[in-house]
């Protein structure tokens, strides 16, 4: 899924269709796209992905997110989504969490291939390599659902040609969580073009909080141990080659920048290029 900065709380109306029918039942809106949804998969009772179509003139730099929402409402929730597909896929795709009784992903979660999403024209945000200094090694640090900007990443040739080394970095509570993160570097590894460029400068590198796993514990707790460098044969976070990107929960994100931050590493911003940058996890 997606990262998100602040939501945009369009007022749920009174009247909010659960299923298929909805999509008759209310206009699409005028300035959002209207597609639609060609796959589906869930991987826990928390956590799916879902792909759509993708209009013709969306144009997207790799990392940005745009506020989705669903044709079920006279004045539909919308919420953001980092778009976890390259800007090179015909296609788009979405990795995100199951809210019980959230607003939209109550009701996102039942979506069906041939069902239509509503997406805003317009994409932004932050996690983008163009908000980064140029740098010999790449962290993208995430937890959850945060993984979803990164996905988007290391599917782009550029992140190569950029970086000698790609390291996604995933923590989530249990095992099957980290399933999307490794099907992503499987892809990538195993793809066509990518395949070659990615070959020798990606790793992942995931770890589970609350179920046995050879890599156990948070991403914070695993730079303060230093075990993250050792398994990954890496000096620790160095500001001359080094560069990162943080995508998960507030708490994350301030606790993971504190520690990048004590290294020397200085946070940047699309009109101020520099070591790292942050974008917060969609919660909602
Ligand atoms: P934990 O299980 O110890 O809470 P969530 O689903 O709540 O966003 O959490 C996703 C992952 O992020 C979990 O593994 C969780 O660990 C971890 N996490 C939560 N808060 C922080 C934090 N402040 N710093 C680093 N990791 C965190």
């Amino acid at each position: 899924m997606y990262c998100q900065r602040k939501p945009t709380l369009n007022a749920l109306t009174s009247t909010v269709a659960t299923s298929a029918e909805a999509a008759q039942a209310f206009p699409i809106p005028d300035n959002v796209f209207a597609e639609t949804v060609t796959e589906v998969r869930h991987y826990t009772d928390r956590l799916f992905r879902f792909r759509t179509t993708r209009p013709a003139s969306f144009r997207f730099r790799s990392g940005e997110f745009v506020m989705i929402g669903l044709p079920n409402a006279d004045r539909p929730v919308f919420r953001a989504y980092s778009v976890a597909s390259p800007a090179w896929d015909d296609e788009l795709e979405f990795f995100s969490i199951k809210v019980p009784g959230g607003p939209l992903t109550e009701y996102l979660q039942k979506i069906k291939v041939g069902d239509t999403i509503l997406m805003r024209k317009k994409p932004t945000g932050t996690l983008v390599i163009d908000a980064l200094l140029p740098g010999k090694r790449l962290y993208l640090l995430s937890t959850g659902t945060g993984v979803a900007p990164f996905a988007s990443l290391i599917r782009d040739p550029e992140v190569y040609e950029k970086f000698d080394e790609v390291i996604l970095v995933q923590t989530c509570r249990e095992v099957a969580e980290l399933a999307y993160a490794h099907e992503l570097y499987d892809e990538v590894a195993n793809h066509e073009f990518l395949g070659e460029l990615a070959a020798g400068k990606l790793r992942l590198y995931d770890s589970a909080t609350r179920e046995p796993h050879p890599r156990q514990g948070r991403v914070t707790d695993l730079i303060d141990s230093g075990k993250l460098f050792s398994d990954l044969g890496v000096p620790p976070f160095d500001p001359s080659t080094d560069r990162a990107m943080i995508c998960g929960s507030m708490a994350m994100i301030k606790d993971t920048k504190d520690r990048l931050e004590h290294f020397g590493l200085v946070e940047g911003a699309n009109n101020a290029p520099n070591t790292f940058v942050v974008e917060r996890a969609f919660v909602g």
